[in-house]
């Protein structure tokens, strides 16, 4: 009989339960040997700092429930720990959490067991469950005091990691605590990548699909771990590492304990530091690693492009398409895309089909492991892949190097970037044969046309050029208010952590940070012109400048009268770096000379964050329109 169908029945069970089950009270931080949690109920930590029990995750309207905890005081709900995190239930009513033969169970039905701490059973009699206010949920005697902890979600971790929990190696069992991804947004189970501590050489790694090591934080050297220098200009955590021959561990605090703060591993592959402000009511993101969302390995999953200056992130390369849309849209890409039109090469049906062509896709970080063909010309090297089939692309530099299989961690460049190479993508026929004209057959065609359109060029131009002017001025005005926008943003963090007053001054630990010298802003910003001016922020103006090496920089200049003391401006400094952010304004040095107090900022032009196909097309056609004309 399907019970969810029947009221009466539910009704009656209902009552069962209330007549057999002592039920828990409201805000209680324990769950002992007789009692049960299910429904809505929830026990809360006896400082009121986290909450367990069911939640549906993300925004998904499928009624999976699952055990969880999250911070009561943070208004945004957040979990950090899920127990059942690959078996949802679909009814709470039915479903409890309870002490069952020395373990914890997620009961279904009542009596069907669906998650459980695992233990080998016990006869110790009375055992409780506490949620404690650190956030860490524990199983242990509660016949006496000794408090034995027998299980503890610290040590069973999902994807966060909070202060006071052990980022550990057990020498004696060789077993690992991970943080693993969830799957996406709306699914907790566990996703591809996963943070571990690599015991033989004292170092943090993320791991892709158990296996592909793509981030490493180097060696513990006593006080930070090598290759994450921003470690050890901070103020808010205080990091241990400790290592004994029965186990490792990288563990971490805060200074005040009243910050919020937590660790994740992120479904994009990164792992991010992040601490609640509750007056912006969002997490703040301090850190993340890798530093950027195409490092991470096989983001797009195969055949997808990386791209570093577009929201999302991944795209399909040309011929292809995502794989599942859905879970794209649940920003999973893992599943990569999928060719549109199949190649000829190797499809006897499509024998007097059009041979497969290749696409030209210039300004490309290349996947790794290509194979090396043979010496020849591209004209060769474009043939060996033709009639490979398992060839999918091949470039041509010095030699010739083909591609076999799923093209992964391909990666758009911007014209900056000068170490990007060129790849030739093979496609069906009927892919490429009603696109736009390449890259080099455009070029044939300027270079037929360039006598008959020399005449009218200088017409021409003269008039591009006064269009290009005016949207100039136009971008930028949009970048200036952008970049105001973004210097404000960042200033409330800023304030409001001074406000916090949680950072101390300890002069003897520096800023990692290149210094510049007034001289060499002056010149970089004409002398801090007028003409170079970006807008106005609370602390002082901002403008553009330009470094010796050609990179753009926003220059704010700290006032005078904002009467901020050295100790401060110490402070925000820190701060900055500390909460550099791909939504945040990156900082690249400073300057303190005489009364002058100025933060170096990297330049954000608009398309990089606020990426929308108007901006993009502001941006870059009258470039575009004038360098293809004249
Ligand atoms: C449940 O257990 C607690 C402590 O173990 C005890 O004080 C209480 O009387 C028990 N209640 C019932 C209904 O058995
Ligand atoms: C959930 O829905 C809200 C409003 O529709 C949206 O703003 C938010 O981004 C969604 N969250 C996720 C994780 O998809
Ligand atoms: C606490 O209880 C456990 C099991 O019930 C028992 O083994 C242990 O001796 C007790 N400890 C004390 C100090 O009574
Ligand atoms: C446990 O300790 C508390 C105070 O620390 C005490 O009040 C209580 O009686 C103790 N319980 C047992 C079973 O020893
Ligand atoms: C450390 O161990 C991993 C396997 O756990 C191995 O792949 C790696 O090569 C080892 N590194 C060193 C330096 O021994
Ligand atoms: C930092 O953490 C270590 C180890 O957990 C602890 O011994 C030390 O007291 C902490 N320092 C501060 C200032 O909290
Ligand atoms: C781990 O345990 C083994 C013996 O099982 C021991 O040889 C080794 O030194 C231990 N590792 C550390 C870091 O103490
Ligand atoms: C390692 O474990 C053994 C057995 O539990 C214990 O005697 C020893 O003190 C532990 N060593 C350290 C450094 O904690
Ligand atoms: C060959 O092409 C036909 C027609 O497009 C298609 O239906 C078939 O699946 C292809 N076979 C292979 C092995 O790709």
């Amino acid at each position: 009989m399907d019970n969810k169908k029947n009221p009466w029945l539910m009704l009656s069970f209902f009552f069962i339960c209330l007549s057999l089950n002592n039920r828990l009270s409201l805000g209680a931080d324990t769950i002992s040997a007789n009692q049960s949690l299910s429904g809505d109920q929830t026990i809360i930590s006896n400082g009121g700092n986290f909450e367990l029990g069911f939640f549906t995750p993300g925004n998904s309207s499928r009624s999976n429930y699952y055990i969880g905890m999250w911070y009561k005081k943070v208004s945004l709900k957040t979990i950090v720990w899920v127990a059942n995190r690959e078996t949802p239930v679909s009814d709470i009513g039915s479903s409890v959490l309870r002490i069952s033969d020395g373990n914890l169970v997620l009961f279904i039905e009542s009596q069907i067991p669906i998650w459980s701490t695992n233990l080998s059973p016990t006869s110790s009699g009375a055992l409780e469950a506490v949620l404690q206010d650190d956030g860490n949920f524990v199983l242990r005697d509660g016949s006496n005091n000794s408090s034995k902890i027998l299980w503890q979600s610290f040590d069973n971790p999902t994807h966060t990691w909070l202060p006071g929990a052990k980022m550990a190696y057990n020498n004696r069992t060789k077993q690992n605590i991970r943080l693993i991804s969830w799957k996406n947004f709306e699914d907790p189970a566990p996703g591809i990548f996963a943070l571990e501590l690599q015991q033989n050489t004292s170092s943090y790694v993320i791991v892709y699909d158990k296996s592909q090591l793509y981030w490493n934080s180097g060696p513990w050297d006593g006080k930070i771990f090598s290759w994450v220098p921003e470690m050890r200009a901070n103020y808010i955590y205080n990091y241990s590492y400790v290592s004994n021959e029965n186990e490792s561990y990288f563990t971490y605090s805060l200074y005040n304990p009243s910050i919020i703060s937590r660790v994740v591993m992120d479904i994009s592959g990164q792992i991010q530091q992040l601490s609640w402000l509750e007056s912006t009511k969002q997490w703040n993101l301090f850190r993340s690693q890798p530093r950027t969302q195409c490092e991470v390995h096989a983001f797009c999953g195969p055949f997808g492009i990386c791209n570093q200056q577009s929201l999302p992130f991944c795209s399909c390369l040309k011929g292809f398409q995502a794989t599942s849309s859905n879970s794209w849209k649940l920003s999973d890409f893992s599943a990569g895309c999928a060719r549109k039109t199949s190649l000829q090469c190797g499809n006897d049906s499509l024998a007097n089909g059009k041979r497969d062509k290749f696409w030209e896709m210039p300004n490309m970080k290349l996947p790794q492991n290509p194979q090396t063909v043979a010496f020849g010309s591209s004209s060769e090297c474009e043939s060996t892949c033709l009639n490979y089939c398992s060839c999918t692309a091949y470039i041509y530099g010095n030699h010739c190097s083909i591609y076999v299989g799923d093209l992964l961690n391909l990666q758009q460049l911007t014209s900056a970037d000068t170490n990007g190479g060129t790849l030739y993508l093979k496609l069906a026929a009927s892919e490429l044969s009603d696109s736009p004209p390449s890259k080099k057959s455009m070029k044939l065609l300027l270079i037929i046309g360039i006598t008959s359109v020399i005449v009218l060029c200088a017409s021409i131009s003269m008039c591009i050029w006064q269009r290009k002017m005016s949207k100039r001025k136009e971008n930028r005005q949009i970048n200036k208010r952008n970049q105001a926008h973004r210097m404000l943003h960042g200033e409330s963090h800023v304030q409001e952590l001074i406000d916090l007053g949680e950072l101390k001054e300890e002069d003897e630990k520096g800023l990692d940070l290149p210094f510049y010298d007034l001289e060499s802003i002056r010149v970089a910003t004409g002398n801090f012109s007028d003409e170079n001016k970006l807008g106005q922020g609370g602390y002082g103006p901002v403008y553009k400048g330009k470094l010796p090496s050609g990179q753009e920089i926003a220059v704010k200049r700290l006032s005078r009268v904002s009467g901020q003391g050295l100790k401060e401006f110490k402070n925000e400094v820190l701060l900055i770096a500390k909460l550099q952010h791909r939504n945040l304004v990156r900082l690249h040095g400073y300057c303190i000379e005489g009364s002058e107090k100025i933060l170096l900022y990297e330049y954000m032009p608009n398309k990089s964050l606020d990426f929308s196909i108007f901006g993009w097309l502001l941006n870059l056609t009258p470039t575009i329109l004038a360098s293809m004309l004249c």
